[in-house]
């Protein structure tokens, strides 16, 4: 017998205090709903928005057991859609965001804007007028080697990352990032030693001399060279055409913002900074208008196979009710339920031409109380372990039994377990 489906749209841990929110939220349409909740209260705001390419971006889903052992991604969806009607409804969109990230921000609280050549020009004048050219911090521009190598001009080798604070009380730690000492840094000058035995170079000029110690640590400027784009193995892939490398976002959030500090990315894509907000100790408010992002920031929040994740963490997001049935059953042990996924049909599976088991990405249990899923225990499909598990244990606690799925498209469903004996 089915299970039956119910409505549910936020999610969140069992006893474990929340890390952050992941949020289904179109901008600006959804301004003033972050606004009641966060305003003020954001360190650093990072955003990758789309850049007007005029394309559609796609991903590759991996559906059932033989894709995810492969690394194959059979199925294609779309990661986003950068088409627009005009280069107005494209700045539009994007000042109605900035406008919020403003008032998000405490006065401590920083920006980073990513972009790439096509609308770094409008974007820059519009940061200045929105947020003061006083405010204005930093072109960063982050350089790779990856990507196609144009003969018609020169190849396009960079982003820029534009960095602005809120006031001039910003928030700025240069030595949460170094990158190295500065050994064989200037190779050119002479290599002496001091009184206390540590190698320096040193630099005589206008009568004073400067040293360069080897073993001093040596911080980025703002020519970002050495964080290379994801490569097509990199084991941090997940699929999403415009993912950013951790290591860009590790080292933003680590001199704009201290451990406990709230960040946000209003522009998600596959989860970069909610991950690294998790790993690093930081609170998040990460959103996105696509299901499928949310899902995909899922799944690396959830790095832990089989068990909860190292912080727990919130989502927010529609559900659905139709189009699909599922087969799941609950058995009272002594003090908890042992809960089995015995089947999932859904018209997108059908569509697919896949079975819908194999469309599964992800199952947990768990109670509903009030108006709120509380995940006890999940599933969630990875390379290192392809299948998904068959049954999920949970404590006996007050609430209704219920189970989460979440398909490789990103559509989100709840059902109710019947009960076997
Ligand atoms: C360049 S991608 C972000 C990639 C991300 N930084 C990562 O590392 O995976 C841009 C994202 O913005 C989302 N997006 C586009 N327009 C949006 C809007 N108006 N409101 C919210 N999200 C939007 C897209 O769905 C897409 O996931």
């Amino acid at each position: 017998m089915a299970a039956k489906p119910v409505k549910c749209e936020k999610t969140q841990w069992l006893g474990m205090p929340s890390a952050g929110t992941l949020l289904t939220a179109e901008m600006p349409r959804d301004a003033g709903a972050l606004l009641s909740r966060w305003a003020g209260q954001v360190q650093t705001v990072y955003l990758d928005p789309p850049f007007n390419t005029g394309k559609v971006f796609e991903t590759r889903l991996a559906a059932g057991e033989e894709d995810w052992k492969t690394g194959r991604g059979s199925v294609r969806g779309v990661a986003y859609d950068d088409r627009w009607p005009d280069r107005e409804s494209y700045l539009s969109m994007m000042r109605g965001t900035l406008e919020t990230c403003r008032e998000l921000l405490s006065r401590e609280g920083t920006l980073f804007l990513h972009a790439d050549s096509r609308m770094i020009a409008p974007l820059r004048l519009m940061m200045d007028e929105l947020f003061g050219e006083s405010c204005f911090l930093n072109e960063i521009i982050w350089a790779y080697q990856s990507g196609g190598r144009s003969k018609a001009f020169f190849p396009r080798k960079h982003d820029t990352i534009l960095f602005y604070a809120k006031s001039r009380q910003y928030y700025f730690n240069l030595k949460a990032v170094p990158v190295g000492t500065g050994a064989g840094r200037h190779n050119h000058m002479r290599r002496q030693v001091d009184e206390e035995g540590r190698a320096y170079r040193a630099i005589t000029s206008g009568g004073k001399e400067y040293r360069y110690y080897d073993d001093d640590p040596v911080y980025p400027s703002d020519v970002w060279s050495d964080i290379p784009h994801l490569q097509q193995r990199d084991p941090e892939r997940t699929g999403f055409e415009t993912q950013k490398p951790a290591a860009l976002l590790r080292r933003i959030l680590a001199c704009a913002s201290r451990e406990g500090d709230l960040v946000c990315d209003l522009f998600s894509g596959s989860g970069t900074t909610a991950a690294v907000a998790l790993q690093t100790g930081r609170r998040f408010v990460c959103a996105d208008r696509s299901p499928l992002s949310l899902t995909l920031a899922e799944r690396r929040l959830d790095a832990r196979p089989g068990g909860p994740p190292e912080r727990g963490y919130a989502v927010e997001a529609p559900c659905r009710t139709e189009g699909a049935s599922a087969e799941a059953l609950i058995t009272p042990a002594i003090a908890s339920y042992s809960v089995f996924l015995k089947d999932f049909v859904s018209d997108e599976a059908a569509a697919a031409g896949l079975c819908g088991m194999d469309t599964v990405e992800r199952w947990s249990c768990g109670f509903l109380r009030g108006d709120t899923y509380h995940c006890c225990q999940s599933s969630q499909r990875s390379r290192r372990q392809p299948q998904l598990a068959p049954m999920l244990e949970m404590p006996v606690y007050a609430g209704v039994p219920c189970v989460q799925l979440t398909d490789i498209w990103g559509n989100r469903r709840f059902f109710l377990p019947e009960r076997s004996l």
